[in-house]
Formats: C-alpha cells, sequence, structure tokens
C-alpha cells in the first residue's frame, strides 16, 4: 500500500465506525439517518436503473454500513456480499442487516473469492481515498472477481468539494472530506477504465459513478 496522507489506514475505519455505531452526538445520529434514508437508498436505485440486480449475486468492497446492499437485496439481488477491512464495520454491518453477509477482507488481496464469483462488483466513496498506483491495483481486484460488471462511485471534481476539502485543510483536518481525490470523466479513461461515466446529482454532493460491462 503507499505511504501517503489519504485517510486509508484500517484503524481510522475502526475508530470512525466504532464511533459511528457507539456515540450517539447529534452529529452522528444526523449521519447515520441521512446515510440510511437518503444516501444509500439512492445508490441502490443508481445501480439498478443502470444494471438490473434481480436474482444476480453482489459484492460491496469497502462496504462500511452495509445498507446500499441492503437495498439491492430488497430489489431482488440473490445474495449479496459485503467485504471491508474494519473489523468494526463488519460488525456493524452484521448487526443491523441480517439479509446479507459481511466478511473481513483487505480489498488489495481477495484472495479467498475465487476470480469472477460475483455478477456485480462495486464501490462506494471508496477508491478516492487512495492514491494512483493503489487504484489501480484496487481496480484490477475487484475486477478479478466479477463476472459481467463492475460499478465505482466517487466524488466529481466541481467547486463545493474543492472548496469544502481546502476548507477543512486550512482548519488542520486531514481525514475524510479534505484528503480525497475528485473525480472527472478523464479520470476514470485515465485508470484505463472503458466504460460508461455517469454524473450522480441526487446524491446531494455530486458524485460520478462508472459501469464497466466485462466480456466474459
Ligand atoms: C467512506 S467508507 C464507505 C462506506 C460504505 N460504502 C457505506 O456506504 O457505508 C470507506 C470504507 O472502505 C473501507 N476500506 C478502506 N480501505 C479498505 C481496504 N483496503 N480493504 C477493505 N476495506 C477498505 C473502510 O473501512 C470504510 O468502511
Amino acid at each position: 500500500m503507499e505511504s501517503d496522507n489519504y485517510s486509508n489506514d484500517q484503524k481510522y475505519w475502526d475508530g470512525y465506525w466504532d464511533e459511528n455505531r457507539n456515540k450517539k452526538t447529534f452529529f452522528n445520529s444526523l449521519v447515520a439517518f441521512a446515510r440510511k434514508r437518503y444516501f444509500a437508498k439512492y445508490f441502490a436505485k443508481f445501480i439498478a436503473k443502470n444494471y438490473d440486480v434481480k436474482n444476480k449475486t453482489v459484492c460491496e468492497i469497502g462496504a462500511g454500513s452495509g445498507l446500499t446492499l441492503a437495498y439491492l437485496r430488497e430489489m431482488g439481488a440473490l445474495k449479496c456480499v459485503g467485504a471491508d477491512y474494519s473489523k468494526e464495520a463488519v460488525d456493524f454491518a452484521k448487526s443491523s442487516n441480517n439479509a446479507c453477509d459481511f466478511i473481513q477482507g483487505d480489498a488489495f488481496n481477495l484472495s479467498n473469492i475465487p476470480d469472477k464469483n460475483f455478477d456485480l462488483v462495486y464501490s462506494l466513496g471508496f477508491l478516492e481515498h487512495y492514491g494512483k498506483d493503489d487504484q489501480r491495483k484496487l481496480i484490477n481486484e475487484q475486477k478479478r472477481i466479477a463476472k459481467e460488471c463492475v460499478f465505482i462511485e466517487v466524488p466529481y471534481d466541481i467547486f463545493m468539494f474543492r472548496w469544502l476539502f481546502a476548507a477543512n485543510r486550512k482548519l488542520g483536518r486531514t481525514t475524510t472530506f479534505s484528503d480525497e481525490e475528485l473525480f472527472t470523466k478523464k479520470t476514470f479513461e485515465d485508470l484505463g477504465l472503458k466504460g460508461e461515466s455517469k454524473l450522480m446529482p441526487g446524491a446531494f454532493f455530486l458524485t460520478i459513478g462508472h459501469f464497466e460491462r466485462l466480456s466474459q
């Protein structure tokens, strides 16, 4: 893994999910509510609109709360598995969702998952936490375990994100909402992805999603 200042450290995410789960501050409750009632639902609808999940096997990389997977399962996905290297995230997801499976695993090396094991493999708010070399490795591993399609959602390169991140850095913040990479269609092309990039305007903060259909 590259040593840079992105918030991609396992301990950081363990702390993040532990706090989200156990510290019921007003802010954390608001984030949890928005994640459940808005973001996860929106992401699941967006995915399902572009890829028919009915009777498909689906895996989310860096699944965190696992809430998007839960909605995809409700929409008819046959089997949903979330992989995350944070034990806290896996415990959190398991505690609130028993229609899906959650496993602890490092997205760079999911060697216990065979090639082409899932019809769809996707990630949300994940790739932007890594530098270029790592992004390429992560995409290769995501593609290796996918049979039909990979989907990647990341923040879009737009002024409001640039301003927010810059303001946060000025205030001394060094992790989420300050250090992520912002993407455009070209960023995906530069990473060697050949599919279709689509803006995701309903995600409140504008994000961009990229679908790549794989030849089987
Ligand atoms: C911004 S969160 C995304 C959460 C999730 N998509 C959701 O909707 O709740 C990024 C997640 O990626 C996980 N993660 C980061 N690097 C990872 C890696 N190398 N392997 C597995 N999980 C990773 C973190 O633990 C964290 O849960």
